[in-house]
């Protein structure tokens, strides 16, 4: 049998060559093209024009590509105990100028800055560490880099065991956009209680957003999902409503790239009108959020930055010729923030938060510190 794109590691970092190598993402699911990146520039690019694409696949990314801006920086000195501070502080002026760079590429996906914030916290642990080497700093920042990946893993595995507590077999679930293994690194988010149901007999039926205009949903998740063996139908956006009115819809899982403290999440664009439909329909909406995507220092999801991306995605792209008049005037933010109060309950790797969001999410993290992740690194 042939390889399956599940067989392909979202993410991999190529040590010995310098390089991150990644899916093409823009490509599928008519090509599956590995391309090895090497350069700030590249990394950059690849994050902007969704090669490389969803949450927690972003947040892996850079921190491999921060630890690989910093491997390749050259020293003022050799490296040796004696030149540590000096060439510390040259290293620490790269991988801040580098981790503003990265950080510009895409603003809504919180994962980007949370990542190339610890990667910055563990290389700055070093500051005062008279008697090292750069060498240790490097090789630790790279551990810290594989930890966020088999981290990612974990995660995922975990928000899949407290998703299937939420449905039943033969049941039909709805999804947006890709939050899928290839916005992660196994399972994804919302696919994570598919793929684990999947394993057990659970016979969900599976409904795919499109995700206009970048047709996330149709391009990543259902190719995913198919491929796996899942019973997977596509449809487009705004037929969702009518699909949940038949009845065929039991839960609504999607994934998110911020949520406030107040339980807002954005999300890509129409996510919240399928939690108003759902709403409607008393259909169960679930937002599937790694705790590295929930942003507690914003009180709620209108200070949530969101991309606005150019109008060419939604007027050419994807079409044999254009199909808007030109010049017409172009709204296209690529993200929508759902409100709180139209989410049944945010499922992360520490249980599932429910309404009042500020509280549950507040235990959440209480967890969280009572009880870290512990994985082995991974590259
Ligand atoms: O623009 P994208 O493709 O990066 O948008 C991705 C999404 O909106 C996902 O739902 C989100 O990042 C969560 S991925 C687990």
């Amino acid at each position: 049998m042939g390889k399956s794109i599940l067989d392909y590691e979202t993410v991999e970092l190529r040590d010995e060559e310098n390089a991150i190598r990644i899916i093409d993402q823009t490509l599928l699911p008519g090509e599956t093209k590995l391309i090895d990146l090497k350069t700030g520039k590249e990394f950059w690019n690849a994050i902007y024009l969704l090669q490389v694409r969803g949450a927690p696949a972003i947040g892996v990314f850079a921190g491999f590509a921060l630890y690989l801006l910093v491997k390749e920086a050259p020293l003022p000195l050799p490296d040796t105990k004696e030149n540590y501070s000096e060439n510390f502080n040259v290293l620490k002026a790269v991988l801040q100028e580098q981790k503003e760079y990265l950080n510009s590429s895409r603003p809504t996906a919180v994962n980007l800055s949370w990542a190339l914030e610890r990667m910055e916290g563990k290389f700055l642990s070093f500051e005062s560490e008279e008697g090292r080497t750069i060498a240790d700093v490097r090789s630790s920042l790279k551990t810290e880099a594989m930890t966020i990946k088999a981290e990612d893993i974990e995660v995922s595995t975990r928000i899949g065991e407290y998703g299937l507590t939420l449905v039943k077999k033969g049941d039909g679930l709805l999804t947006h956009c890709n939050a899928g293994q290839l916005a992660t690194i196994k399972y994804g988010t919302a696919t994570a209680p598919m793929y684990l149901g999947f394993q057990r007999g659970y016979d969900f039926r599976i409904y795919c957003d499109e995700t206009r205009p970048l047709l996330q949903g149709a391009r990543l998740t259902a190719y995913e999902l198919a491929s796996a063996g899942m019973d997977v139908t596509l449809e487009c956006d705004n037929m969702s409503a009518s699909l949940m009115k038949t009845g065929a819809v039991n839960a609504v899982f999607v994934g998110c790239d911020r949520v406030a403290a107040n339980g807002d999440a954005a999300n890509k664009i129409g996510t919240s009108l399928l939690a108003l439909a759902a709403q409607h329909y008393h259909v169960p909406f679930y937002v599937c959020a790694p705790t590295s995507t929930i942003d507690r220092n914003l009180k709620s999801g209108s200070e949530i930055p969101i991309e606005q991306r150019k109008p060419e995605e939604v007027t050419e792209m994807w079409y044999a010729k254009r199909m808007a008049p030109e010049g017409i005037r172009v709204y296209n933010p690529a993200f929508d923030v759902t409100d709180h109060d139209l989410i049944t309950g945010i499922v992360t790797e520490y249980g599932i938060a429910r309404a009042p969001y500020t509280a549950s999410l507040g235990e959440i993290f209480a967890r969280r510190e009572a009880n870290p992740l512990c994985v082995t690194p991974r590259a």
